[in-house]
């Protein structure tokens, strides 16, 4: 069986650019943001945790495309822009807003086909779709699966004992909290169609799931063990 060599329309070193580029972006989107105007306390607002959401989706698209033959330079240009304008733009318009952002810098940097661009900046736009996967195209789906991924397990999981922290709330709440972020992770999960991103979700719902039984049976021994009176 011949393995086709395509070669690569994006180099590391401009992939490397284009993920400073994107991280300045964000920065540059909360340093102008007004005070108060956002969540801003909540960690999941700074541009270092989108940067790091970002840097996950780019790795699970690549991932899910290799696997799906979609065309993964497409996919990683796309998953590294998806969310660029998320601090700047309104959450309904954060896509193409975004679309517009990777349109200007793939002009003015380096020489990619039009037809590279267009494909690139059609994924962003369509990457907030909520309808059926199956009604976009296999890069675009790559992508979706990839972000609904980075939801389900350990980061949804750290998120929420974050958020925990935020709201006073003490380790005894912990598996109650976990088992949302499970109920959540399978309503997400649904969506996915591929059986490589399905493959991962139930990797990563088994842990989650783990986990919580975990938390429940260490932290309600706590409760058990206290002393008569
Ligand atoms: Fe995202």
């Amino acid at each position: 069986m011949g393995v086709e060599i395509k070669e690569s329309t994006v180099s590391e070193e401009e992939f490397e650019a284009m993920k400073r580029f994107v991280y300045d972006y964000l920065a540059a989107s909360v340093e102008n943001e007004d005070d108060g105007g956002r969540m801003r306390w909540y960690p999941w607002h700074s541009a270092e945790y989108r940067y790091n959401h970002i840097l996950n989706v780019v790795e699970l698209a690549a991932h899910i495309a290799e696997r799906e033959g979609a065309d993964v330079d497409v996919v990683r240009v796309a998953a590294l822009f998806h969310d660029i304008a998320k601090l700047d733009a309104d959450q309904e318009v954060h896509a193409e807003e975004g679309a517009r952002v990777a349109r200007e810098y793939l002009a003015s940097h380096g020489d990619y086909p039009r037809s590279f661009v267009e494909q690139v900046c059609q994924c962003i736009e369509d990457h907030s779709y909520q309808g059926p996967l199956s009604d976009v195209s296999l890069e675009t789906r790559c992508l979706i699966e990839a972000d609904i991924l980075d939801k389900v397990g350990a980061n949804g999981t750290a998120l929420m004992l974050l958020r925990m922290g935020y709201e006073a709330r003490t380790h005894m709440d912990a598996a109650e909290m976990i088992e949302r972020v499970l109920q959540r992770g399978r309503d997400h999960a649904q969506r996915i169609e591929s059986d490589t991103a399905e493959s991962v979700a139930h990797r990563r719902l088994k842990r989650v799931k783990w986990f919580r039984e975990w938390l429940e049976e260490e932290v309600s021994d706590m409760d058990h063990d206290r002393p008569d009176r």
